[in-house]
């Protein structure tokens, strides 16, 4: 490496502004000022406890991010604890100092599996949601003659995964298409339950859609597939971290979630639920070393070498959730979305693809700006408001995403809708 491009190498790496360039740059620990405390009183103390949880993270004030379906930042806590890990390893590299590492990993997933009310025996700890799909659409033995059900609104790692894999293995996929406005949780039990026959093996959706936001009848549908016999896989990228998910009570077969959404955690690692019920029908994708050391994960999580410090960031995002108040979180979201709506259907010319029906819906709102240019719309809102949001493009319900987390406030959700009204000419 020239020394130019050494200097352009490590330029870049700040510019990132990930781990890689905190560890790069050995001062950023001592420089940052200590996490401050949350606020006293929790969620019953109002907009000063919200304003302290704010300042758990390293977004800049003037910086409103509400982009939660997509990526969420990880807090003060969980980006030190990455770098405190991550340099410990650097500096002692040796199996001394690695050892203690295995008995971090188990607490993790300890830390899951309180978090989702199930037990350790049952976590996986993977890289992402979409890694944890496909570990499910590629273990279970299925061949010609079966039928997997599926929602046509699931993310690709959950339908485009189940339609490749039905090319090689030669099962039949059935699609059981999406409704806008959301026709409400009874009509999707219905038609999941006319779409299930005597050959359907699995019935797999999402919690919540990533697309316009539409809450699934999660339990009574996995109470379908088990009266059914059944499988059923729960894509819970838009629900882990956000909802006060009980899988103890929903009882999927499998339910996965990535930690860099709603959980706040730290990038690249995930969770995949397996039920014990289902745990001798799925095979591992992957064989290698370094499996993990209780139930289910001693057989199927032998992922080979791993980072650790990741797994030890992500737990404290747990942590952090729980701290907090795991139904503050939803509460609060759902709060500031509400707000939102409200504020949206004031405004001229929007089309929702949301349903304004609270039970249908949580903290992920889509609309189309009227004859707006959503790209223009969300660079304008984010360099004259300093308001980030995303796009939805193609024709299938295309436009504006919004996503407000509890790290967002009333004021944020306030200077959104103002903007948009502006870009409106309201
Ligand atoms: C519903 C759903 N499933 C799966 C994924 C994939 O998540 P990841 O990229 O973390 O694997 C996403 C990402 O947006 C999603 O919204």
């Amino acid at each position: 490496m020239t020394p130019s491009v050494s200097r352009r190498h490590f330029a870049r790496l700040f510019a990132l502004g990930g781990s890689a360039a905190l560890f790069a740059d050995p001062s950023w620990a001592r420089q940052a000022p200590p996490a401050p405390a949350l606020a006293p009183g929790g969620a019953s103390a109002g907009e000063a406890f919200w304003k302290s949880v704010r300042e758990q993270f390293v977004m800049p004030p003037d910086l409103a991010v509400m982009n939660a379906a997509n990526l969420c930042p990880a807090s003060r806590p969980v980006a030190e604890t990455l770098t405190r890990e991550t340099r410990s390893v650097d500096m002692d590299p040796s199996p001394n100092n690695r050892a203690r590492l295995m008995p971090e990993k188990e607490q993790t997933r300890k830390t899951l599996a309180e978090f989702l009310r199930v037990t350790p025996d049952e976590i996986i700890i993977t890289r992402n949601t979409s890694e944890s799909n496909n570990l499910v659409s590629n273990g279970l033995d299925l061949k010609a003659g079966d039928e997997v059900v599926v929602h046509a609104d699931n993310h690709p790692s959950n339908l485009t995964a189940w339609q490749e894999k039905a090319k090689r293995f030669g099962f039949s996929v059935v699609t059981v298409a999406q409704k806008n406005p959301h026709p409400g949780m009874d009509y999707y039990v219905d038609a999941f339950a006319k779409a299930i026959t005597a050959r359907t093996k699995v019935i797999s959706f999402t919690h919540l859609s990533s697309t316009v936001g539409d809450l699934m009848p999660a339990k009574a549908l996995c109470q379908l597939a088990q009266e059914r016999g059944v499988f059923s896989l729960l894509d819970g990228a838009q629900s882990f971290g956000l909802l006060d998910v009980n899988l103890g009570e929903i009882q999927p077969d499998f339910y996965s979630g990535s930690a860099h959404k709603w959980p706040c955690g730290a990038r690249e690692c995930g969770v995949l639920f397996v039920n014990t019920r289902a745990q001798d029908k799925l095979w591992p994708s992957i064989y290698s070393a370094y499996n993990g050391a209780v139930g289910f994960s001693r057989k199927f999580e032998g992922f080979g070498q791993r980072d650790e410090a990741t797994m030890i960031a992500f737990r404290e995002a747990l942590t952090f959730q729980t701290k907090v108040g795991r139904a503050a979180i939803e509460e609060r979201s759902r709060a500031l979305t509400t707000q939102l709506m409200d504020g949206l259907s004031k405004l001229p010319g929007l089309k929702m693809w949301t349903s304004p029906d609270p039970k249908l819906r949580v903290a992920v709102v889509s609309f189309l700006p009227g004859t707006l240019d959503a790209n223009k719309l969300a660079t304008t809102l984010y360099e004259k408001d300093r308001v980030a949001i995303t796009t939805r493009g193609g024709q299938d319900r295309a436009g504006i995403r919004v996503s407000p987390h509890f790290y967002n406030s009333p004021a944020e959700v306030d200077r959104l809708l103002a903007g948009l009204a502006r870009e409106l000419k309201a």
